[in-house]
């Protein structure tokens, strides 16, 4: 590309503002649930800019928005980028929703140049974890990961997921239409805020993602004995709260020293009550690695742990896995690209790993798969102080444009097992 694209930093910065209009009333931050309202509405704005961008627009049975606009060398497979716009509950304006402007900026900026793939912009549906304890539903679907058993999947008022998804507009019954054709993608790159300190720390403007985090999402359930809180001596006491207190202390204590990291964001208990000794208790989180090894080790101490405090209380303690994304790799060639755009650009690029789940780890299932970071202030996201400079977000644009420029001009060797496009 000999041209060096000139993002349009208004209309972006316009079309952030516009997207962090829509967010439901009354909750802290933005938040934009996945299926929700909010979110529904927020993807229809992104379909009208799609429009404007010159891009041929559809949604898909579980409600993805594809915009897409043919290349100059048909079959030989699309470009693709894009990313989410719902929120965690209380999230911020920038987590998903740059790397969904971003893409569109790109796609703007590639309509005026010869390319020969087809470009296409998604948005993909629910990336973030919701009721069902299933994340990234959209990009699932079109990488044909999205399965039965996760439709069937019932949430905390026992609607399925297939349910929720038929009241926000999809339409379960042909979730398996969404998937797309084996090379159907000759490659896929996302934009998205670092929301770690990494970029910040050295600051590099760019961060060209090597690798994408493991998830593996546990539930603890403990049952001791309800009994009168004032009656019963400490020694007689079946207390399941404090079993699980105990083991949140410890699942915290065992990812201390670097490696990964370990959650716990919910805790519930019963009888909730101020003078009822708590007969149950359960709790869930996380543990996030790109090291095979330190999962394995801190899931086998998580399930000591949970068993010792519940032996030493008389209270029945068990571990349940709910979910195991593995890490993923990023494609050389693509990170290459990236490298090499920000070198064009003269901005400095650092590898690192991402500590976030991403649609990206889905769409590397099936295609050369790639992320550019741009940085986040103080590192924070998940929440109202999530922010990204404006002048660093057009820096972004640029890279991703002229990556996906390169490569439009070097086809990624074909996947193992994939049918030539
Ligand atoms: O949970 C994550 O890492 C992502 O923000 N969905
Ligand atoms: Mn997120
Ligand atoms: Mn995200």
């Amino acid at each position: 590309m000999d041209v060096v694209p000139a993002p349009d930093v208004g209309r972006i910065w316009a079309r952030l503002d516009a997207l962090a209009a829509i967010c439901e009333p009354g909750r802290p931050g933005w938040t934009r649930l996945a299926l929700s309202p909010w979110d529904r509405k927020a993807r229809g704005l992104v379909a009208d800019w799609m429009i404007e961008a010159g891009l041929s627009v559809r949604t898909d049975a579980i409600g993805n928005v594809i915009g897409e606009r043919r290349g100059a060398a048909p079959g030989i497979g699309w470009l693709v980028t894009g990313s989410h716009t719902d929120t965690v509950d209380g999230g911020g304006r920038f987590d998903g929703t740059a790397g969904v402007v971003a893409g569109l900026e790109a796609a703007h900026l590639l309509g005026a140049l010869p390319v020969r793939h087809g470009v296409r912009v998604v948005v993909f549906v629910g990336e973030e974890p919701n009721r069902f304890g299933v994340s990234c539903l959209g990009s699932r679907a079109v990488t044909g990961r999205l399965e039965p058993l996760h439709l069937a999947r019932a949430g905390p008022d026992g609607r399925s997921l297939a349910e929720a998804l038929a009241e926000s507009g999809a339409d379960p019954e042909r979730i398996p239409d969404c998937r797309w054709g084996a090379g159907e993608v000759a490659a896929f790159v996302e934009l998205h805020v670092e929301q770690g300190v990494e970029l910040e720390r050295s600051a590099d403007p760019i961060g060209v993602v090597t690798a994408i985090t493991a998830v593996h999402r546990f539930a603890a359930t403990f049952v001791g004995r309800p009994d009168h809180s004032g009656t019963t001596p400490m020694e007689r006491r079946h207390d399941a709260l404090a079993a699980a207190a105990e083991a949140i202390g410890a699942v915290e204590r065992s990812a201390r020293g670097g490696g990964g990291v370990a959650t716990v964001g919910q805790i519930a208990t019963e009888p909730g009550a101020l003078n009822v000794i708590p007969a149950s208790a359960r709790i869930a989180g996380e543990l996030r690695s790109v090291d095979p090894v330190w999962l394995a080790n801190r899931r086998g101490a998580l399930e000591r742990a949970v068993r010792a405090a519940g032996t030493r209380r008389g209270v029945a303690a068990t571990v349940q896995w709910l979910s195991e994304e593995a890490a993923v790799t990023t494609d050389p060639g693509v990170r290459s690209a990236i490298a090499a755009a920000a070198e064009r650009l003269g901005l400095a690029a650092r590898p690192l790993t991402s500590g976030a789940g991403h649609d990206a780890a889905h769409l590397a299932q099936v295609a050369p798969a790639g992320m550019v970071f741009v940085p986040s202030l103080g590192g924070r996201s998940h929440c109202p102080e999530e922010w990204t400079d404006p002048q660093a977000l057009a820096e972004g644009v640029q890279v991703l444009t002229l990556a996906l420029g390169q490569l439009d001009r070097t086809d990624p060797p074909p996947r193992p097992g994939a049918a030539p496009p």
